[in-house]
């Protein structure tokens, strides 16, 4: 059990009677945090204005970044958006329950600290048995960032929810590991056609199918673009500092031994690294994307010089992964016989 500040965050079984005790919390105006497929997510009642305020407190995240709503049903997305178009229903009936947030104009039952001020609000319906039973036993939506401290790397473990708000929430419904591994895809359907905000666990080429043409967030590193609300060029930032590997030799920077720095590998493994992780030897992007937060956590609590990730093909779940990656890391890496060379 995690104790700080007072607080004093219940483990809860993944059971009925786990699930029953977490949506009282709920309804008492608590946080809990539940697993869904994708990350575990920081719960309130989404309909309680002052309950979401406190969301805000726990996770130290700026008010301007607004918040998913979670449903239990397509019927219960209709009645917190003013207007459901067309595309919305095919895109929920292809992908939902699933990793697909969908933004449209909302209906005035939703609080304004959901969206930060927005007009607009983003819901989805996880995939995931306890997350869905507790909507329905809550009987509310849920609104819920990802349970980690904000700017951090996602919890896809109850033991990440503990480590980073243990102390500052009621309760954490601990099923353990969560599926998909990396967050949903966040769409806007404000406008046509529709635009991707975060790449995710439904892969663009999927979306595609669906809706024919998809416009992409231009580039994080186009400084004149302003950035969707959120969707900010640092984040997902592990404590130990995180490097793209690139190709070629060195050009200078700062050197350090290899046996004092970690590698997220993509596949294969390499040689004189402290530490190692491997996202997935078969080279399968679904497992990489399920592994991806618990090696960097595991890497980011061994106490390294560095983390070194290699970069991974930018094909279904691997747009995800890398759009991670690039706002993780604080510059690039490249490698000699014996050293890791950093340039920020
Ligand atoms: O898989 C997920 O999406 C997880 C699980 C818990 O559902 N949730 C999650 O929430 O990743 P969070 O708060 O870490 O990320 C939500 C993203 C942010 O980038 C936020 O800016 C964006 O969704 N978002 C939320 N409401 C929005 C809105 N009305 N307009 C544009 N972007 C919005
Ligand atoms: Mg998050």
């Amino acid at each position: 059990m995690g104790k700080e500040r007072g607080v004093e965050t219940k483990l809860l079984a993944p059971d009925e009677r786990g699930v029953r005790e977490a949506a009282r919390i709920l309804a008492a105006g608590g946080l809990v945090a539940f697993p869904t497929e994708t990350v575990y997510g920081l719960g309130a009642n989404a309909l309680d204005a002052e309950a979401v305020a406190r969301i805000f407190e726990a996770k130290q995240r700026p008010r301007f970044d607004p918040l998913i709503v979670h449903v239990a049903s397509p019927e219960e997305a209709l009645g917190l958006w003013r207007a459901t178009p067309l595309v919305a229903e095919r895109l929920i009936e292809r992908f939902w329950p699933g990793p697909l947030t969908l933004v449209l104009p909302k209906s005035d039952r939703v609080p304004d600290i959901v969206t930060a001020g927005l007009s607009t609000v983003a819901v989805r319906m996880p995939d995931h048995p306890l997350a869905l039973a507790l909507i329905r036993e809550a009987g509310c939506p849920i609104a819920a960032p990802s349970a980690n401290r904000f700017g951090r790397p996602s919890p896809t473990h109850h033991q990440h929810v503990l480590a980073s708000l243990g102390g500052r929430i009621e309760a954490v419904l601990a099923a353990g590991d969560t599926p998909v591994g990396i967050e949903s895809t966040v769409v806007s359907l404000l406008d046509h056609p529709p635009r991707v905000l975060r790449p995710g666990g439904t892969p663009l080429e999927a979306l595609q199918e669906v809706v024919g043409e998809l416009r992409l967030e231009p580039p994080r590193s186009d400084p004149g673009a302003a950035p969707a609300p959120g969707t900010l060029p640092r984040h997902y930032v592990p404590h130990t500092p995180l490097f793209l590997l690139a190709e070629g030799p060195p050009q200078g920077g700062e050197a350090f031994p290899r046996n004092e720095c970690g590698l997220l590998a993509f596949r294969a493994p390499w040689h004189g690294f402290r530490q190692l992780e491997v996202l997935s030897p078969a080279g399968d992007l679904r497992q990489a994307a399920a592994r991806f937060f618990s090696c960097l956590h595991r890497l980011d609590e061994a106490g390294l010089a560095a983390i070194v990730a290699e970069p991974i093909p930018e094909e279904g779940l691997g747009v995800a992964i890398m759009d991670r990656l690039r706002r993780a890391a604080s510059g690039e890496a490249r490698l000699d016989q014996t050293h890791v060379w950093l340039s920020r």
